[in-house]
C-alpha cells in the first residue's frame, strides 16, 4: 500500500466512504472470540467507515503484538487507517516509549491529552509521529464530567487572560500542528466554538453519537469532520445495517 500521511489518508477515505470512525470497544470475555468478532465487524462495516479506533478494551486482553496487530492488518488490508485511543498523558520519555510501540506496530494516529503541555510532554510524541502518523488532541471530552477539567476557567499562562481550558487547548492544537481534535458530539456548541477558534484548519473528531446521546447531524452541522461511533454499531443485532443507516444519513 502506498504510504501517505494519516491526515490525508483519513480525509481521502472519508470522501469515499463517509465520516464514521468505528470504535471497536467490544467487552467479550473469551479472547479468541473478542479477536474474531472485532475482525469480523471491521470487515462487515468497512464500506461505511473511513477509519477504525482501538481502545484499551482490546489492547489489554489481546495484547499489542498479538491480537491488536492482526486487527491493524485487517484495517489496512481494507484501506482503512487505524487510531490508538491511548489518551497518552505522561512525561516525555514515557510518552516516547509508548508511541514508539503504537506507531511501530502499525497504528496511524494516537490520541493524546494536551494537559501535559509541550516541553517534556507532547513534544516527543509529535517528533515520533513525523509525517506518517497523526496526533489527535483531546479538547473537550464527551462525558458529563468533562466540564470539571476541559470546561474549567483558567488563567492562560501566556496572556494572563481568564479563558476556558478547552479554548486554550484548541489554540495549542494550532500552534503544535495537531492532526485532529476531539470534541464530544454531546456538546455541539463546543464543536462550533472550537471550529471557529482554529478557523476550520484542524479536523474535529466527535465521539458520543448514539449511546452517549449525541446527534450525528448536530455534530456535523456544528463543524465536526469525523464521527467516532462504537456501541450503537457494535452492540446492534445487525451492525452492518446500523452502520449503513448512519453512513447514509451522514452523507451531505
Ligand atoms: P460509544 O460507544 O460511546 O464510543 O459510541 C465512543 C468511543 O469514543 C471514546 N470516547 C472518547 N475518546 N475523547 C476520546 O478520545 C472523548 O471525549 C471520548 N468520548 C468517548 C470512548 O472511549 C469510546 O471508545
Amino acid at each position: 500500500m502506498e504510504v501517505q500521511g494519516f491526515r490525508h489518508w483519513i480525509k481521502t477515505m472519508a470522501m469515499k466512504r463517509g465520516p464514521l470512525v468505528l470504535a471497536l470497544d467490544y467487552n467479550i470475555e473469551d479472547r479468541m472470540k473478542l479477536l474474531q468478532r472485532s475482525v469480523e465487524v471491521v470487515r462487515d462495516v468497512a464500506p461505511y467507515i473511513c477509519g477504525v479506533k482501538v481502545n484499551h478494551q482490546l489492547l489489554l486482553p489481546l495484547g499489542l503484538y498479538d491480537g491488536v496487530k492482526k486487527i491493524i492488518g485487517t484495517a489496512h488490508d481494507l484501506g482503512l487507517p487505524i487510531i490508538m485511543d491511548g489518551k497518552v498523558n505522561d512525561v516525555g520519555s514515557t510518552n516516547q516509549a509508548i508511541v514508539k510501540h503504537y506507531f511501530g506496530v502499525g497504528f496511524d494516529a494516537v490520541i493524546v491529552n494536551p494537559f501535559i503541555g509541550w516541553e517534556e510532554g507532547v513534544e516527543p510524541i509529535f517528533a515520533a509521529a513525523r509525517d506518517r502518523c497523526g496526533v489527535i488532541l483531546l479538547v473537550y471530552m464527551s462525558h458529563k464530567g468533562s466540564v470539571e477539567g476541559y470546561g474549567q476557567q483558567v488563567v492562560d499562562p501566556k496572556s494572563g487572560e481568564i479563558r476556558s481550558q478547552y479554548s486554550v487547548f484548541a489554540e495549542r492544537a494550532l500552534t503544535w500542528g495537531a492532526d485532529g481534535m476531539i470534541v464530544g458530539a454531546t456538546y455541539p456548541e463546543k464543536i462550533a466554538e472550537v471550529s471557529r477558534i482554529v478557523g476550520g484548519k484542524i479536523p474535529i473528531y466527535s465521539p458520543g453519537v448514539g449511546t452517549q446521546g449525541g446527534d450525528a447531524h448536530a455534530a456535523l452541522d456544528a463543524g465536526a469532520s469525523y464521527l467516532i461511533v462504537g456501541r450503537s454499531i457494535i452492540e446492534a443485532d445487525n451492525p452492518t445495517k446500523v452502520a449503513r443507516e448512519l453512513w447514509s444519513s451522514s452523507k451531505r
